[in-house]
C-alpha cells in the first residue's frame, strides 16, 4: 500500500505519519470502546440488573473506564494525532525523533490498557479523572514528559519564523496537563497498588479540583482549540477570521482557566473566598470563550455556501456550537446560588455531554474526516454519504442526551428542594429518581445513536484506508487542499 511519508506536495519536507496514522486509528477504536461502555454506564441506569452481580461489570468500576476512555483514550488520542500533525505541517519539518515519536505512541496504549485493567479490579485513587493509582501516574508521568520534548523539540527546529497559534494553544495543553498531574499525585506508595496523598481533607479536595478543573479546561478545551484553529480554516479554505483576537482569546483563556477549579467545591469546607473567587473566574471566562468560539465561526465568512455540500465542515462548525452553548451554560451553573439547584443533580451530566458529545467528540470527528484521506494518501473519504448520516446521527445523539439530562437536573433539584408548609420534604429520594426514569431511557437512546454513528465511522475510515471504491468516486477531496 502507497502510504506517504510527507503529503503529496513535492516541496513539503518528509513529515513522520506513522505515529500520526497510528494515533488515528487507536483514536478511533478507543472512541468506539469507550462510548458503547457509556451506553452500558445509561442502560444500567436504566435498569440496575444489568451489572449481572458482576463486581467488575459494576456502575462504580465501569464508569472511571468510561470517563478515561473517552477523555484520555479517545480525546487524547485526538490530541496526539492531530497536534503532531498541525505541528510538523506548521513548522514544516519532520518530528524531532521518530523512535521517541514511538515510545508516546506504544507508553499511551500501555497507560490505557493499564486502567482499564486496574479500574476493572477496583484499584484506583478514588479521585475523579485521577483516579489511576501510582506505577500507572509515574508512567504517565514520563511518557508526557516525551510528548512535551517532541512537540517543543519540534517547534525548536521549525523552518519558518512565526509559531502559529494553534500550536500555543496545544503548547499551554501539554504544560499545564503536566502540570496539575504530577501536583495532583504527589503521594506516598506503601505497596505497588496502594499510595496515600500528601495533602489532606478542605486542601487535598482543592487541589484534586484544581486538577479536575484543568483536565476540563487544558485538554477538553485548549487542547481542542488548537485543533480548532488548524482545522476549520482548513476545512473551510479561509485564513482564520481574526488573528489578533485568536492572541487575544490565548492569553485570556490561560489566564482565568486555573482559576476556576473551585465552583466545583461550591457549599463545602473550602473557604468562602476561594468559592467565590472560582465562580468569580467562571463568569470572566465566558467572554474569551465567546471571543474564541466566535473567531472560529467567522471564520466561515464568505465560505458559508460549503456547508451546503460539506459534512465534515458542518461537524466542525456545530461543535463550535456547543463549544458556544457550554461555555455559556458553565459560567451559569458556577453561579452559586445556581449551582445549588445543579449540583449533585443530571443537569452536570448535562453539561458535561454538551461540551463531550457536542465539542469535543464532533470537533476531533471532524479533524479525523479531514485527516484521513491526507494520511493514507486518498482522494476523498469512502463515502460522502455515511458522514453526512453520521453527521446527523451525531446531532440528534447529542440532542436527546443533553435535553433528557437537563429535564431530569431541573427536576431532581425543584424536588430535592421541595418542602412541605410545616417544613417537612414533600418529595422522597426515590420519588426524584422514579421521576427520573423516562429521562434515562431518552438518554440511552440518544447515547446508542451517538456510539452507532461512531461505528459507521470506523467503518468509513476503513474502507477509505483499505482504497476501496477509490476509482469509481475519482472524486476530489472536500474542502481545501492541504
Ligand atoms: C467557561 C467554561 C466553563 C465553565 C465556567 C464551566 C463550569 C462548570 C461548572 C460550574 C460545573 C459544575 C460543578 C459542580 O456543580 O460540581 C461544571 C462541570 C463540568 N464541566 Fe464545565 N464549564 C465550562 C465548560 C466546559 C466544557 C467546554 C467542558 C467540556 C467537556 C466541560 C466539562 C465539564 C465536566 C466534565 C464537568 C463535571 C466535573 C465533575 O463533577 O466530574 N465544561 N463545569
Ligand atoms: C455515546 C456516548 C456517551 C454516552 C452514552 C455516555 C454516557 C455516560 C453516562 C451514563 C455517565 C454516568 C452519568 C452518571 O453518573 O449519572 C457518563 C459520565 C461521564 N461521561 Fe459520558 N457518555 C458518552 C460519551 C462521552 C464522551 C465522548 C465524553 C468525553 C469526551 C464523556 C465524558 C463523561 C464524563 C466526564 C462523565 C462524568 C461526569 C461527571 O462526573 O459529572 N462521555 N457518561
Amino acid at each position: 500500500m502507497h502510504l506517504p511519508s510527507a503529503s503529496a506536495g513535492s516541496s513539503e519536507p518528509s513529515y513522520n505519519y506513522d505515529v500520526v496514522r497510528k494515533f488515528t486509528i487507536m483514536t478511533l477504536v478507543w472512541g468506539v470502546l469507550g462510548m458503547a461502555m457509556g451506553v452500558v454506564l445509561a442502560a444500567q441506569l436504566v435498569w440496575p440488573a444489568l451489572n449481572f452481580d458482576l463486581p467488575w461489570f459494576s456502575f462504580g468500576r465501569i464508569r472511571p473506564i468510561h470517563t478515561n476512555l473517552v477523555i484520555f483514550a479517545f480525546g487524547g488520542g485526538a490530541l496526539f494525532a492531530t497536534s503532531l500533525y498541525v505541528v510538523q505541517r506548521t513548522s514544516r519539518v519532520r518530528l524531532v525523533s521518530d523512535k521517541l515519536a514511538n515510545f508516546v505512541f506504544w507508553g499511551w496504549q500501555t497507560i490505557i490498557v493499564a486502567i482499564i485493567l486496574s479500574y476493572a479490579n477496583g484499584l484506583t485513587t478514588s479521585k475523579e479523572y485521577a483516579e489511576m493509582i501510582w506505577p500507572i501516574a509515574t508512567l504517565i508521568t514520563v511518557v508526557w514528559l516525551a510528548y512535551g520534548y517532541l512537540f517543543f523539540g519540534t517547534i525548536a527546529r521549525r523552518k519558518v519564523k512565526h509559531i502559529y497559534v494553534g500550536n500555543w494553544f496545544y503548547g499551554a495543553f501539554i504544560i499545564v496537563t503536566g502540570l496539575v498531574h504530577v501536583v495532583n499525585h504527589v503521594d506516598v506508595p506503601v505497596s505497588l497498588f496502594k499510595s496515600y496523598p500528601i495533602y489532606a481533607g478542605a486542601a487535598d479536595a482543592m487541589i484534586q479540583w484544581w486538577y479536575g478543573h484543568s483536565v476540563v479546561g487544558f485538554i477538553l478545551s485548549v487542547g481542542f482549540l488548537g485543533l480548532m484553529y488548524y482545522y476549520v480554516p482548513k476545512q473551510a479554505g479561509r485564513p482564520i477570521y481574526s488573528y489578533r483576537l485568536s492572541i487575544v482569546h490565548f492569553w485570556a483563556v490561560i489566564a482565568l482557566y486555573i482559576w476556576a477549579g473551585p465552583h466545583h467545591l461550591h457549599y463545602t469546607a473550602l473557604p468562602d473566598w476561594a468559592q467565590t473567587l472560582g465562580m468569580v473566574m467562571s463568569i470572566i471566562l465566558l467572554a474569551p470563550s465567546w471571543g474564541g468560539m466566535i473567531n472560529g465561526m467567522m471564520t466561515l465568512s464568505g465560505a458559508w455556501h460549503k456547508l451546503r455540500t460539506d459534512p465534515v465542515l458542518r461537524f466542525l462548525v456545530v461543535a463550535l456550537a456547543f463549544y458556544g452553548m457550554s461555555t455559556f451554560e458553565g459560567p451559569m451553573m458556577a453561579i452559586k446560588t445556581v449551582n445549588a439547584l445543579s449540583h449533585y443533580t443530571d443537569w452536570t451530566i448535562g453539561h458535561v455531554h454538551a461540551g463531550a458529545l457536542g465539542w469535543v467528540a464532533m470537533i476531533s470527528i471532524g479533524a479525523l474526516y479531514h485527516m484521513v484521506p491526507r494520511l493514507w494518501g486518498r482522494d476523498g473519504m469512502y463515502s460522502i454519504q455515511l458522514i453526512n448520516l453520521h453527521f446527523w446521527m451525531a446531532s440528534m445523539g447529542t440532542v436527546l442526551y443533553i435535553v433528557a439530562m437537563w429535564v431530569n437536573g431541573i427536576t431532581q433539584g425543584l424536588m430535592w428542594r421541595a418542602v412541605n408548609v410545616d417544613g417537612t420534604l414533600t418529595y422522597a429520594f426515590v420519588e426524584a429518581l422514579e421521576a427520573s426514569h423516562p429521562g434515562y431511557i431518552v438518554r440511552m437512546i440518544g447515547g446508542g445513536i451517538f456510539a452507532a454513528g461512531m461505528v459507521l465511522m470506523a467503518f468509513n475510515c476503513a474502507m477509505t484506508i483499505r482504497g476501496a471504491g477509490e476509482s469509481a468516486r475519482g472524486g476530489e477531496l472536500i474542502g481545501a487542499p492541504s
